[in-house]
C-alpha cells in the first residue's frame, strides 16, 4: 500500500490566502498540541508573508512566535517558505544576508525550508539551498508551475536535475494560482518522477477554480507522495484543498493516509470558530471561499485579473479591459514568459494596462520593469524581445551573470549600525527585510506595546447611560485594517480621506478600531508617515453622543484623483513649494505626465540643469513607479509636479528652458 503524506497549511498559507495572514498566535496557541499529534509529514507555519504581518500589523515578534510553536509542536516537522535570494520580499539580498536567515530560522526551529525563485532561476536558490544544507535542515526546491510555450516538460525536468546537484531533500511543485489542471500535474509528476524516483514530491496548489482535488488526485496517482492541504473550515477557494476530504478519498481508493481522525475533528472543530470570528468581523471574504473560473479562461491567475480590473476603474478606464486582457499575453511573451507570480504578475498586468492607455506599447515603463529588462530579476525563461529590451533599456547595460553577487555584504554593517536597537542577530534581520517595518516595532517593544491591537470584534452594547459628547481626539495615532472586502460603510458614517495615500498604502477601504462616535479629522500614523483621514457622519447630523456602532467602517478611501479636490479641510502640511502655476514660452520644453497617477517624488528643482534621460519627476500608478525623464538637455524653468497629488494624462509636471 502507497502512503501518501500530508503538510498542513492553516498557520501559513490557509492563513494568509484567506485573512490576509491576520492570525495572532493567542488565537491559535489553544490548538498547537493537538495539530502536533495529528500525524503531519509537515506543518506550514512560518514565511510568506507571515513575518511582515506579524511585525507590521500584530505587534509579534515572528521569531519569537516560530519558537513558541517549536515549544508546542515538537513531535512535528516545522515548514517555511522563502523566497531564495529575495529571502521574503522582492528585492534581491546580499548572500550573507540570505545565509544569516537561514540559518537563524533552523536555529529557531524551522526543519525544512521551501526554496522557490519568481522566474525558476535556480541561481536564486542555490546560496538558500546550500546553507540549508549545511544547517542540518531539509531544502525543498520548487518549480513555479507556469504554461508557456517555453515551459516544456523538459525544460521542468532540467530544473529538477539542477536541483538535486545542489543538495535539495525533495522537490515541491507550486502553482501558487490554481491553474495546474489534471493533465498538467500528471505528466509533470509523471516526469519528474521518472528523472529524480527518489527524491519525495509535493504538490503545492490552490482551490481558487476548483481544479485542486483533480489535481492532486492525478499527482498521487503520477507518484506524487505529499499533499499541501488545509483543515476544512480553513480550506478551499483561495486556500488549499481539505486535509480530511483528501485523507478520506485516498483511503478509500487504497492509499495509505496516518493521520490522527480524532485530531483532525478537533481541529475542524477549532478552526470553525476562528472562521466565524473572522467573517463575523469582514477579515474573510466569503468570495475568497468560492470557486472562480474566470482565470481559466484568461489563463491568467485570479489575483491578477482582479488587479487589472480595479487599476483600468482607477483609472477611469473598464471601456480597455477587453484590450488589456489582449495585450497581457504579448507582454508577457515580449518578457520571456515569466512565471506570473507576485512580483512578476503585477509587472506584466500593469506594463499591458500602460501599453493599452499609453496609446503606444512601452512608451510608459515602470522602474521594476526597467530593473526586469536589466536582468536584475534573474534569467527570464525565454530571451526578452530583443528590440523592446532596446527601446525600455536604451543605453543601460544589463546585468552581467547573478545580480547577488554585485551586492555588497550587509549582516554586520547594518548590525552595527543598529547598535543596541537590535537586541539580537534576528533583530537585525528583521530590519534587514522590513526595515521601517521593523523600526516602528521595536519602538513599539521599547515601550511595551502601549497600544494593544483591539479585538477585531463587534463594538459592545450600548452603555445604558451614554456620557457626554467627547471631543473629537485631535491626534490619533492608531492601527489602521486594510482590507479588501466590500463592506458597506457603517450607517451613519462616511469618510473622506483628505491626503492621498503615498505609493504603497491605498487601502480601499479603511476601517478605524473604535466603537465611538469618531467624526473629526484625525491623523492617523502609518510607519511614521502621517494621513489625514476625515471622519464624518452621513446625514450630516453633527457630532452626537458617542454610539455603539460597530466598528467605524469608512467608505472606499476616494480614488486618488478625486483626494485633494475632496479636501474639507486645509492641507495639514505645506505642500510643496515647487508647484507653481508654470506656463510654457516659446522654446520651452513642457514636460508632460504620460498617463494618470500620483506624484511620487519630485527629482529635480527649479533652476537645475539636466541631461536628457535624466529623471525628473516619479509618478506612482498602478502599483508600480513610473519614472518621467527630460526629452532634452535644459534647465529647468519651473515645477508644477507636487508630492501626493494627482494628475492626468498630459497634465504639466516641468517646464525645461
Ligand atoms: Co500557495
Amino acid at each position: 500500500m502507497r502512503k501518501v503524506n500530508f503538510t498542513e497549511t492553516v498557520l501559513r498559507d490557509a492563513n494568509q490566502s484567506l485573512i490576509a495572514t491576520r492570525l495572532p498566535y493567542s488565537k491559535f496557541e489553544p490548538i498547537l498540541e493537538t495539530m502536533d499529534k495529528a500525524g503531519f509529514y509537515s506543518a506550514e507555519v512560518w514565511g510568506g508573508a507571515t513575518f511582515d504581518v506579524c511585525l507590521r500589523y500584530l505587534q509579534e515578534d515572528p521569531w519569537e512566535r516560530l519558537r513558541k510553536i517549536r515549544a508546542k509542536m515538537p513531535n512535528t516537522k516545522l515548514q517555511m517558505l522563502l523566497r531564495g535570494q529575495n529571502v521574503l520580499g522582492y528585492k534581491h539580498y546580499p548572500d550573507d544576508v540570505v545565509r544569516k536567515f537561514v540559518e537563524c530560522s533552523v536555529k529557531n526551529g524551522i526543519d525544512i525550508i521551501r526554496i522557490f525563485d519568481a522566474l525558476n532561476d535556480v541561481r536564486n536558490l542555490e546560496v538558500a539551498i546550500d546553507e540549508t544544507v549545511k544547517q542540518g535542515a531539509h531544502a525543498s526546491g520548487t518549480i513555479c508551475f507556469t504554461t508557456s510555450p517555453v515551459h516544456t516538460l523538459e525544460k521542468n525536468v532540467q530544473m529538477v536535475k539542477d536541483l538535486k546537484k545542489m543538495g535539495v531533500s525533495s522537490i515541491c511543485i507550486k502553482d501558487m494560482a490554481g491553474i495546474m489542471g489534471p493533465k498538467d500535474a500528471y505528466d509533470l509528476v509523471s516526469a519528474i518522477k521518472d528523472a529524480v524516483p527518489e527524491l519525495p514530491l509535493v504538490i503545492h496548489t490552490h482551490c481558487t477554480t476548483g481544479l485542486a482535488f483533480m489535481t492532486c488526485l492525478k499527482s498521487v496517482e503520477a507518484g506524487a507522495d505529499v499533499l499541501d492541504t488545509a483543515i476544512s473550515p480553513m480550506s478551499g477557494g483561495t486556500a488549499q484543498p481539505a486535509t480530511e476530504t483528501l485523507a478520506y478519498a485516498l483511503r478509500q481508493l487504497g492509499y495509505q493516509v496516518d493521520l490522527d481522525d480524532k485530531a483532525l475533528i478537533k481541529m475542524a472543530d477549532f478552526f470553525k470558530g476562528v472562521r466565524a470570528d473572522f467573517l463575523k468581523d469582514g477579515t474573510l471574504d466569503p468570495i475568497s471561499m468560492a470557486t472562480d473560473t474566470q482565470c481559466l479562461n484568461y489563463q491568467i491567475p485570479g489575483g491578477m485579473l482582479s488587479n487589472l480590473i480595479s487599476q483600468l476603474k482607477m483609472m477611469n478606464a473598464m471601456d480597455k479591459l477587453d484590450e488589456a486582457l489582449a495585450e497581457t499575453p504579448k507582454v508577457r511573451a515580449d518578457l520571456g514568459y515569466p512565471p506570473l507570480v507576485t512580483p512578476t504578475s503585477q509587472m506584466v498586468g500593469s506594463q499591458a494596462v500602460q501599453n493599452v492607455l499609453a496609446g503606444e506599447r512601452y512608451k510608459v515603463v515602470g522602474k521594476e520593469i526597467k530593473a526586469y529588462c536589466r536582468g536584475e530579476y534573474g534569467r527570464t525563461p525565454a530571451p526578452i524581445d530583443a528590440e523592446i529590451q532596446k527601446k525600455i533599456l536604451g543605453d543601460t547595460p544589463l546585468v552581467k551573470g547573478r545580480f547577488a553577487d554585485s551586492l555588497e555584504p550587509e549582516f554586520e554593517k547594518t548590525k552595527k549600525e543598529l547598535g543596541d536597537t537590535a537586541k539580537c542577530d534576528e533583530d537585525v534581520l528583521s530590519y534587514i527585510a522590513f526595515p521601517q517595518v521593523a523600526t516602528a516595532f521595536f519602538k513599539d517593544r521599547e515601550a511595551g506595546f502601549p497600544k494593544k491591537e483591539e479585538p477585531k470584534k463587534a463594538a459592545p452594547a450600548p452603555k445604558a447611560a451614554p456620557a457626554p459628547a467627547p471631543a473629537p481626539t485631535p491626534a490619533w495615532q492608531g492601527h489602521v485594517y486594510y482590507s479588501h472586502v466590500q463592506a458597506p460603510a457603517a450607517p451613519g458614517y462616511t469618510s473622506r480621506v483628505i491626503e492621498p495615500f503615498a505609493a504603497s498604502y491605498r487601502p480601499a477601504y479603511l476601517k478605524m478600531d473604535t466603537g465611538i462616535d469618531c467624526t473629526g479629522t484625525f491623523t492617523i500614523t502609518i510607519d511614521g508617515k502621517p494621513f489625514q483621514v476625515a471622519v464624518e457622519r452621513a446625514d450630516g447630523a453633527a457630532p452626537a453622543a458617542p454610539v455603539a456602532a460597530a466598528p467605524v467602517i469608512a467608505a472606499p478611501a476616494a480614488a486618488p484623483v478625486a483626494a485633494p479636490a475632496a479636501a474639507p479641510a486645509p492641507a495639514p502640511a505645506p505642500a510643496p513649494a515647487a508647484a507653481t502655476a508654470a506656463t510654457v514660452a516659446a522654446g520651452e520644453t513642457a514636460v508632460k505626465s504620460p498617463m494618470p497617477g500620483n506624484i511620487f517624488k519630485v527629482e529635480c528643482s527649479v533652476g537645475q540643469s539636466v541631461k536628457a534621460g535624466d529623471v525628473l519627476v516619479v509618478l506612482e500608478a498602478m502599483k508600480m513607479e513610473i519614472e518621467v525623464s527630460a526629452p532634452v538637455d535644459g534647465t529647468v524653468k519651473a515645477v508644477s509636479a507636487a508630492v501626493g497629488t494627482a494628475v492626468n494624462t498630459d497634465d504639466l509636471l516641468v517646464v525645461l528652458g
